[in-house]
């Protein structure tokens, strides 16, 4: 009985140890577009100035501070990817990080309007 009742506090230990491990490893995914948006070196070419976001480097791509004009989240993961284009053109860059960050990413553009 009593070695029943000591694999019962191992086992609820154990799953209180994975169940945490799974909360903190979800909240490390769970990045915000501005962040993807830096990592993936979209700042090399495009400022974002209505939130303080300069680029790198002066290549003249424009300002993405009222990105959402352009399409919704849909247009824009297909834009990143070069599957469509805009204004006739493709874009430059090809988006380079997994399709959870691409849908996080292009509804962050959808939110990006300057007055
Ligand atoms: C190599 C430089 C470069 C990089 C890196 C880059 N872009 Fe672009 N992007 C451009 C250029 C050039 C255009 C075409 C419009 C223009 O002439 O500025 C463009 C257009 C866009 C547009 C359409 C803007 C509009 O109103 O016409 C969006 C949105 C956009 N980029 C988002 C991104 C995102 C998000 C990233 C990062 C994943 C990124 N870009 C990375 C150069 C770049």
């Amino acid at each position: 009985m009593k070695i029943k009742h000591l694999f019962l506090a191992l086992a609820a230990i154990a799953f209180i140890a994975v169940a945490s491990f799974n909360v903190s490893v979800n909240a490390q995914e769970a990045k915000d577009g501005k962040t993807i948006f830096t990592e993936q070196k979209c700042d090399m070419c495009h400022s974002v100035n209505s939130l303080g976001i300069a680029s790198k480097k002066k290549s003249g791509a424009i300002d993405l501070s009222n990105a959402s004009v352009e399409g919704d989240a849909e247009f824009f993961a297909k834009y990143l990817k070069k599957e469509t284009d805009l204004k006739g053109k493709k874009h430059p860059a090809q988006f380079k990080g997994g399709d959870e960050e691409l849908r996080i990413l292009s509804e962050w553009l959808t939110t990006l309007k300057s007055e």
